[in-house]
């Protein structure tokens, strides 16, 4: 067994990098590298987390870089390098330039941590996995995407402020693309085991469907200068520290489907168990008519996104 500290690199230091190098930090899963290609910046926040390390009462090395070597032996990289959305734009939108960048520095990343879990943030999601896995040749078990478990916390958020109760008792499920097209469940998400139907009559259920549907944008249209990052970031860390700390937590994320669910071959999103060996395991559950046409539209979005990559 080792005792060495365990690594985590975040890829791009900006509003979610940084704040995911806070959490991670804060939570002590390990040492912190915090890369960018802006010059100083990394180095800056870095130094300035360190600082907050006595006040705060964590142990953690956290080094900001320009330089990948420094990123070696990274036993987790969270990449969330990219452009973020601007109003009226869509995830879409940022396919081509997010492709090029989350390309180049994947194939950093795959050099010097060959061994290392990949959780991709940057958007739009779903495509941006599948650039990370196929060009890091990584097994699919090493290489996800962070998007349910922010859809999920979204919409758990709605529910507690809807119902007044304590967001912690309240559990939602979301499947498919993280985007227009994802897919909540709401008789799969209850409030301290009540199924979600049993307590709100079902236009109350969809007025928070819709609202989940629409958080990224809700906060991209408040903040006009960029994405929501304090909630991204704490997702894309508690997968982080289900794989570091082998929890086996059931996560809703952007994980490889072949078979399961009938997908053929893509990343999308899914409850997976999240341990020691990444993604265990895929959770099939069965799903209703309309359950089953609004995933596999979610899937046909991802697909046709994917499609239009060339790489
Ligand atoms: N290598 C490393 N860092 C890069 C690269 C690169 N090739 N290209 C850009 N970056 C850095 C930028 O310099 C910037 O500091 O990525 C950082 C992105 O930070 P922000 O602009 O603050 O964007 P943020 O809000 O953090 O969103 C990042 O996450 O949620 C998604 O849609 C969002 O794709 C976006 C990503």
């Amino acid at each position: 067994m080792s005792l060495k500290r365990k690594k985590i690199t975040v890829v791009g230091a900006g509003f979610v990098g940084a704040t995911a190098a806070h959490w991670a930090a804060a939570k002590e899963l390990g040492d912190v590298c915090l890369i960018d290609i802006i010059e100083g910046m990394p180095q800056g926040k870095a130094l300035d987390l360190m600082q907050a390390s006595p006040v705060e009462g964590f142990d953690a090395a956290i080094i900001g870089t320009n330089d990948y070597k420094d990123t070696a032996d990274s036993d987790v990289v969270i990449i969330t390098a990219g452009l973020p959305r601007k109003p009226g734009m869509s995830r879409d939108d940022l396919l081509f330039k997010n492709t090029e960048i989350v390309k180049a520095v994947t194939e950093k990343i795959a050099k010097y941590s060959p061994n290392a879990f990949l959780i991709i943030v940057s958007n739009p999601l779903d495509a941006m996995v599948y650039v990370a896995h196929k060009v890091s040749g990584f097994p699919t078990n090493r290489v996800m995407g962070m998007a349910g478990v922010l859809d999920a916390a979204r919409f758990r958020t709605f529910i507690a402020m809807e119902l007044n109760v304590s967001v912690e008792d309240v559990t939602a499920f979301v499947l498919g693309g993280h985007g227009d097209t994802m897919v909540p469940l709401p008789r799969y998400s209850t409030v301290a085991g009540i199924p979600l139907p049993d307590l709100m009559p079902p236009e109350k259920i969809e007025a928070l469907v819709e609202r989940t549907r629409n958080g990224g944008a809700e906060i991209v249209n408040l903040l006009k200068t960029g994405s929501a990052f304090f909630a991204p970031s704490a997702s894309a860390v508690s997968m982080a520290e289900s794989i570091l700390k082998d929890k086996k937590r059931i996560m809703p994320c952007a994980a490889y489907c072949d078979k399961e669910y009938g997908v053929g071959g893509y990343f999308v999103g899914v409850p997976v168990k999240l341990g020691a060996g990444g993604v265990e395991q895929v959770i099939e559950i069965s799903l209703l008519p309309e359950e089953k046409a609004a995933f596999q539209k979610s899937v046909d979005a991802v697909k046709s996104l994917v499609q239009k990559i060339n790489l």
